[in-house]
């Protein structure tokens, strides 16, 4: 009898520190944690940590890991202050919160198009959606019809969304990419007549047989049966101009209204390339869509000039867009240090690298004393410090009407998604949408009117909405 109630004494005891642990471990979750993973932990800022989803952290022991260590290039911060007593708390706080959300899943979200956040933005309440996981360093992504996208990776898949729903298999037979540094497969898109014509173009890091030697290369081609088929080569620089480093590729390809094809390539970390007009790398170029050479480009009758070239002093441009009412074409590019620029792109036009620029190197010394030249056209706005900027969409869609014209501005290192409203040639505002849900390489309005974005920490497609207000 005794024992017996000794041991009823134990147990009331254990559970009521249990309940004690818990609630210290709530106490604790909403002074340190709630502000990005949601008060009910359904979502903020951050995902949500009842929805029985883990991108990074599988099981519990994962989960003490990350929350002392944090996920430094995702934006969860460390813990390590916590004592190991604290963090098993917070592990089996989550756990109990976890276990009552699946006991009552009327308020669990569809998978596809999981929402992940819901912020406060000026214009509208914005959703957070995660919308294809699975896939490896997202580069690009691109629609081909309402209900079909191409995503390019990095490591060389190009890859289908159909219906929400990623496609197991990659494409076969894409070409080989030299995948090392920013290299791989880059940028997608698909032909203005693709419902007649089927061209979908590629770029691509092209590396020369046996050598460590690269260069941006485009080519078009089409999908049939799952495999790529019918590949012509419409860009492909002289192989002695070829560079050894991995970095500064580019690249992005549009297809403004006037009929041509731009594409932009990196200065290959070769500054002053920038500058030479008989090298391809450090500049905007444009070709006719079958890779032939307009006869109107500007430097076709320089000697010994690359005649698709059609601006040059640009550093590393992995964006370009056509504004959807004038259809010229934007671009942005990484400066160094500071310096990341928004130009509007203008015929035989020198963007300055490494002649002018707001940035500096990356060990504190000056490029160059000017930011401006004559001769040498401005930036509509730069960024300094870089935000690493990425790709750039002017928003045409249906869903969100007071972002009409204006353009979605990505960033790698900030980890950001900005709205810049554009009215004419200048920059009136900007605003930063999302933030620390990883770095982001590109953004596609979709025919829905959602906006897209390619990220990468945690590799995934995620879909922006406006909800409810
Ligand atoms: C400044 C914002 C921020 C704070 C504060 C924060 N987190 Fe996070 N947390 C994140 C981000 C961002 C991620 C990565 C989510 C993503 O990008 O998908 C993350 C991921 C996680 C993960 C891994 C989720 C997975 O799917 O594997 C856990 C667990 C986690 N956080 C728990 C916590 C706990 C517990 C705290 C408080 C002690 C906390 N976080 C505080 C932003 C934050």
């Amino acid at each position: 009898m005794k024992h017996l109630a000794g041991l009823l004494f134990c147990l009331l005891l254990v559970s009521v520190t249990n309940a004690d642990n818990l609630d210290s471990s709530a106490a604790l979750f909403l002074k340190n944690c709630a502000a990005c993973h949601g008060l009910n932990l359904q979502g903020g800022d951050a995902q949500s940590l009842v929805d029985g989803k883990w991108v990074f952290a599988p099981n519990r022991d994962a989960r003490k890991l990350v929350i002392k260590n944090g996920i430094p290039a995702s934006g969860m911060p460390p813990h390590n202050t916590f004592t190991t007593q604290q963090i098993n708390g917070l592990v089996d706080y989550i756990d109990a919160k976890a276990k009552a959300f699946k006991d009552n899943p009327t308020d669990i979200q569809p998978s596809a198009g999981q929402t992940i956040a819901t912020l406060e933005k000026s214009d509208y309440t914005l959703k957070v959606q995660q919308w294809v996981t699975d896939v490896k360093i997202p580069w690009a992504i691109q629609f081909l019809d309402p209900t079909t996208a191409l995503v390019t990776e990095r490591p060389g898949g190009l890859r289908i969304i159909k219906n929400g729903q990623l496609d197991p298999q990659p494409i076969k037979n894409t070409p080989e990419v030299w995948h090392t540094g920013q290299g791989g497969l880059l940028d997608v898109n698909v032909d203005s007549e693709y419902a007649t014509n089927k061209w979908i173009y590629l770029s691509y890091s092209h590396k020369l047989d046996g050598q460590n030697q690269g260069m941006t290369r485009v080519v078009r081609g089409k999908i049939v049966d799952h495999t790529w088929t019918d590949q012509q080569v419409l860009f492909e620089a002289p192989h002695h101009l070829y560079k050894s480093t991995r970095h500064h590729y580019g690249s992005r390809i549009v297809f403004p209204p006037d009929g041509y094809l731009y594409f932009s390539i990196g200065e290959r970390g070769h500054q002053n390339d920038a500058q030479d007009i008989t090298k391809p790398n450090g500049k905007i170029h444009r070709i006719n869509r079958d890779g032939t050479i307009p006869p109107n480009n500007p430097f076709v009758n320089k000697p010994d000039a690359i005649p698709s070239i059609y601006t040059f002093g640009n550093r590393n441009p992995q964006g370009l867009s056509v504004h959807p009412v004038t259809g010229r074409v934007w671009e942005s590019e990484h400066g160094p240090k500071g310096g990341d620029e928004l130009n509007l792109i203008q015929k035989a036009g020198n963007y300055g690298w490494p002649e002018v620029t707001f940035g500096i190197n990356y060990n504190g010394t000056p490029i160059t004393p000017f930011t401006t030249m004559k001769g040498m056209v401005d930036p509509i706005i730069h960024w300094t410090p870089s935000i690493a900027v990425c790709g750039i969409e002017f928003y045409d869609g249906s869903l969100f009407s007071k972002w009409t014209n204006h353009l979605i501005v990505t960033s790698l290192a900030f980890q950001e998604v900005r709205l810049v409203k554009i009215e004419g040639e200048k920059v009136t505002d900007q605003e930063i949408l999302i933030k620390r849900m990883g770095r982001v390489r590109d953004a596609a309005i979709g025919p829905d009117g959602a906006i897209y974005l390619a990220t990468n920490g945690p590799d995934r497609i995620l879909r922006l909405i406006p909800g409810v207000q």
